[in-house]
């Protein structure tokens, strides 16, 4: 039986509730993955890490690892290949001596087994001058600094207006801090390398598949049609796969020494230190309002941590730009560069915690003032961007606001802390709003159609499992006319037409609009021509570059709203979330199956931030203590239950040709604030550091 037969005919393809063409294959154990491409010959790597926090390798002793049965060759910084120096440090593998964090890859053992590998890694010996260390991120640190710009996206530091506001109704000057987060994805991170003939094939667990050939050219310095970049499957990267990583370096590395295919596949316990994190953040949020509620002043400073090897900043000042307006307005963002692994994106950069700090602050605001939460916010509501002045292209935060609190109950709420109890049970209620911009990249597709009637789209887009293929063809029958069961899609290779990464939710905005203007132009063409196709059928290419604009004279973001109720256990100082609801304004939905699931989701990765997911920095050894998925806690079933994904139409004519907004991220921008809330509500105790873990609660 065919699923995609009759509700989804000619032209009732985009919004359906297509499911993921590739679901059979993953539920029966036949998708492969990365790791999982047994070709003849084919070797095993074993990285072995730095176990100081900083200094330099003086000697590696590789005789016992290289007597053991198996080994095929031990590489160190002084006998890998040498490789251009890339524009992601991180990547600079075994190139010199230094160790810039613990956790940095010192050698690669390279065996005929991943066992004999991982029996010779522990039979490496290295000898290191030993520096001391500092990991420890403080508010008031001597060497934090306003750094250039954010991540070259976005100013460091604005203000508008004044201090002033002395007299506001009413205040709050209050500190928040997040953790450092893990990305854990379920497939850690691996590659699969092999040269033929001067060829380079790559299965890579990657979001973007283009990026990493073309950052392995130029490392290897090669022609990047030398190179093929395979992604077919993802088991998730929330952030950790949008950049090359090493696993992908040192397989290469690993395949040119050894002349075999190898593969490296990172064990779960080295993730912590070689594939980014959410770097912790320190959180100061000042917020005053007059009588009626409306802002007078806000201001959010937050600082943060990067590594000796880069400059990452989480961008967490960057959301109230977009959210509230106030007559003075400060961000600004402070880093600090410690000898800890190099930070990245994990879902929602920024805008996770970012909004987590400024939505608890103005549920603070809304205690103070003695005023619903949810009305504060819509009196609140400003008319354009508040930092950019720009309109809007659509917001609507109040319709998810007010329709999550119709559906949540919300007016029935008593807004007095500690109100509701079950025995030993404290109940309570929380919201929150949520926000994440519209990215776009530019991006190539080709569109074919066949003589017996199929059509295939081909674009080296990445599906990490968000249903990435099944959307393109609900965008193409669309574009075409025709039933969606009549298209297929090619992705996750880099000999297809290049892409962007599924990365910044952008990835269906920026592939799709690709997939539509070839579809398009194929449409065009064959209506010209009558008749009975070649065999080869006939084909249109699309390039979206200057047209799948970043900038726009309007703002353009997705807004929603978080609803939470919790139970708080006043004997175990355990957090039950009962509920979790989320309503969305996201543009156009082109999957109503697989929107859900990304909204869904982010909110249960929101729950993990709220109460269970944190990595202590160790001051002493100077490595993340948490370092699997026993002691680092991500959401079970158990801890999952009630949760739901609304959306509202929005018909926005100033994103694309299908009208979307992205959907990957914004599920757990809030979602943690509206747990904290709920928390508060419950208890009448603000916690104002996450996790809110039994021992804080108690
Ligand atoms: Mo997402 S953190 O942009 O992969």
């Amino acid at each position: 039986m065919s699923h995609e037969d009759s509700p989804l005919g000619a032209g009732r393809a985009l919004g359906a509730p297509a499911e993921r063409r590739e679901g059979h294959l993953k539920v029966t154990g036949r998708a492969r993955y990365a790791a999982e491409h047994p070709m003849p010959e084919r070797a095993h790597a074993w990285p072995v890490p730095a176990t100081v926090a900083r200094g330099r390798v003086t000697a590696v002793d590789v005789e016992e690892a290289l007597r053991l049965p198996g080994v095929l060759t031990v590489l160190t910084h002084e006998n890998a290949p040498r490789v251009a120096e890339p524009d992601d440090p991180t990547l600079a593998v075994l190139q010199d001596p230094r160790v810039p964090h613990r956790g940095w890859y010192v050698a690669l053992v390279v065996a005929e087994t991943l066992e004999a590998a991982r029996a010779a890694a522990a039979a490496v010996r290295v000898e290191y001058a030993v520096e001391d260390h500092d990991v420890t991120l403080t508010a008031d640190h001597p060497e934090a600094y306003e750094p250039e710009n954010v991540n070259g996206e976005h100013p460091t530091r604005r203000e508008h207006g004044r201090p002033g506001g002395a007299d506001a109704a009413a205040r709050v000057d209050v500190v928040y801090e997040v953790p450092p987060l893990h990305n854990h994805p379920m497939e850690p991170h691996a590659s699969t390398a092999h040269w033929d003939q001067g060829h380079l094939t790559v299965y890579c667990s990657s979001q973007g598949g283009t990026t990493v050939r073309d950052t392995l050219a130029a490392l290897f310095e090669m022609d990047g049609e030398h190179i093929t970049v395979i992604a077919e499957h993802v088991g998730g990267g929330f952030g950790s796969k949008g950049t090359p990583r090493p696993d992908v370096v040192l397989a290469a590395m690993a395949a040119r020494v050894s002349g075999r295919p190898v593969t490296v596949a990172f064990p779960r316990s080295h993730l912590a230190a070689v594939v980014g994190h959410r770097a912790p953040t320190l959180h100061r949020v000042g917020l005053a309002a007059a009588a009626d509620g409306r802002l007078t002043s806000l201001s959010h400073e937050i600082t943060t941590h990067t590594s000796r090897v880069k400059e990452f900043v989480e961008q967490a000042a960057v959301p109230a730009r977009v959210m509230y307006g106030a007559p003075h307005h400060l961000t600004v963002h402070r880093v600090v560069r410690l000898d800890v692994p190099t930070p990245s994106w994990m879902r929602a950069p920024g805008e996770a915690p970012g909004m987590y700090a400024l939505e608890s602050a103005v549920d603070e605001l809304a205690t103070a003032l003695g005023r619903d939460p949810v009305e504060l916010r819509i009196v609140n509501e400003p008319e354009r961007e508040p930092d950019s002045g720009k309109p809007f292209s659509s917001r609507h935060v109040v319709d998810c606001l007010r329709e999550g609190a119709r559906r949540f109950g919300w007016d029935a709420r008593d807004s007095r802390p500690r109100s509701r109890a079950e025995g030993p049970l404290l109940i309570g209620t929380g919201v929150a709003s949520a926000t994440y911009p519209v990215l776009v990249s530019p991006s190539t597709a080709q569109a074919r159609a066949l003589p017996d009637g199929g059509f295939v789209v081909r674009v080296n887009a990445t599906d990490i499992g968000t249903g990435a293929r099944t959307v393109l063809a609900q965008v193409a029958a669309d574009a075409l006319g025709v039933p969606l069961a009549r298209v297929r899609t090619e992705v996750g290779s880099s000999d297809l037409p290049a892409a962007p990464l599924a990365g910044g939710s952008s990835g269906t905005a920026s592939w799709g609009w690709a997939v539509h203007q070839a579809c398009t132009a194929l449409a065009a063409k064959l209506a010209d021509h009558p008749g009975s196709l070649p065999d080869e059928g006939i084909s249109a290419d699309a390039d979206t570059t200057g047209t799948a604009d970043a900038d726009s004279p309007y703002a353009r973001h997705a807004f929603g709203a978080h609803f939470a109720e919790v139970a708080v256990d006043t004997v175990t100082g355990e957090v039950r979330v009962r509920r979790l609801l989320g309503v969305y304004a996201a543009g156009r939905i082109l999957n109503a199956r697989t929107a859900r699931s990304q909204f869904v989701g982010g909110m249960v990765m929101g729950l993990g931030m709220a109460l269970t997911e944190h990595s202590t920095m160790d001051a002493a050894f100077g490595d993340f203590a948490e370092s699997d998925l026993a002691s680092y806690h991500v959401p079970a079933h158990a801890d999952v239950s009630g949760v739901e994904a609304h959306w509202i139409e929005e018909d926005d004519p100033h994103l694309n040709p299908m009208g979307s907004k992205g959907v990957g991220e914004i599920g757990i921008v809030g979602s943690a604030a509206a747990i904290g809330n709920a928390v508060y509500h419950a208890t009448g105790v603000r916690f104002r550091a996450l996790p809110l873990t039994p021992d804080k609660v108690l």
